[in-house]
């Protein structure tokens, strides 16, 4: 029987995951559909329902619903309980199971560039929901991490949360102070929100040029604001494309059991963003 996956946001119609995880099932035979799955919050109580008994087999999620999903899932698995957020859901038999792959995406991204991420410095911009998993991936590897927020409270409190989890320092502050590393990884949704806004207005060269290595989440456009700026400086660039082909690999592995063919996904992201 087809299996079937989708991707579940709200909204989804502009994802890029149907694309990527097609492409493997063609390349690997797999006899398997992903679709479109667009559903709001008040609709999620109801499609969960349809995923338990249809079934559906597996689901990549996304905003809004990676938190509020946990509700609705028999097993959720230690690391994206910690991160406090599931993007990956799989069906067996019935059981819901919740993983989390954002964070090795993140790990991946970097680990592709600046080798081990032991002992590295990284500031981390944003505290919201990519900031934990981003921040969670780092800690497990070893770096030293800040995290810089607009709204400098949420950055002490998220600071505090993984510091006590982890049991080591995180440092915190606003956008203004953020501390020397070697790496910056930009986890705010300011492109997403604010596509116009000018680099000055987010954050100073200055802050730029405490790093040799610069990595925006954001991949529409793939070249951000920060990543130009950061390219004029002739620092190294991180693009966001990279840390989503990268926690959808272990995710097609979860949802197949089958080990993804990381250049055909890549290759066909790749088309899809020039
Ligand atoms: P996500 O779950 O995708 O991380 P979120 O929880 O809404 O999204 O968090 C958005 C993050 O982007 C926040 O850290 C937000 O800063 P505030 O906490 O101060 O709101 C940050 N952000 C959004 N627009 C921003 C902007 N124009 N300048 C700076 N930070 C911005």
């Amino acid at each position: 029987m087809t299996k079937r996956f989708g991707i579940l946001a709200y909204p989804a119609k502009h994802s890029l995951s149907p694309l990527i995880h097609n492409e493997a099932f063609k390349m690997l035979n797999i006899d398997a559909e992903y679709g479109v799955f667009e559903v709001d919050e008040y609709g999620l109580a109801e499609f969960m329902n349809r995923v338990k008994h249809e079934p559906i087999d597996g689901l990549s999620v996304s905003l809004p619903h990676k938190e509020t999903i946990m509700l609705y899932l028999d097993v959720v698995d230690d690391d994206a309980k910690k991160i406090g957020a599931v993007n990956t859901v799989v069906n067996r038999g019935g059981f819901l199971y919740g993983y989390n792959t954002d964070y090795l995406g993140s790990n991946m991204a970097l680990e592709e560039v600046v080798g081990s991420l032991k002992g590295k410095n990284v500031s981390v911009l944003g505290a919201g929901g990519a900031t934990r998993a981003i921040v969670y991936g780092l800690l497990k590897a070893g770096a030293n991490v800040g995290i810089y927020n607009r709204s400098e409270t949420k950055a002490h409190e998220l600071a505090d949360e993984f510091a006590g989890m982890f049991g080591v320092d995180v440092k915190s502050g606003s956008l203004e102070n953020v501390v020397a590393g070697d790496i910056l990884i930009q986890a705010t949704s300011v492109w997403i929100k604010t596509p116009e806004l000018k680099i000055e207005e987010f954050i100073d060269n200055e802050v730029i040029d405490k790093f040799e290595v610069i990595m925006d989440i954001i991949y529409k456009p793939r070249i951000t604001p920060l990543l130009k700026r950061a390219e004029e400086m002739k620092k190294k660039i991180i693009t966001g494309d990279k840390m989503f082909i990268y926690q959808a690999l272990p995710q097609f592995k979860l949802l197949t059991e089958q080990k993804a063919p990381k250049a055909a996904m890549e290759n066909i992201l790749t088309k899809n963003l020039l």
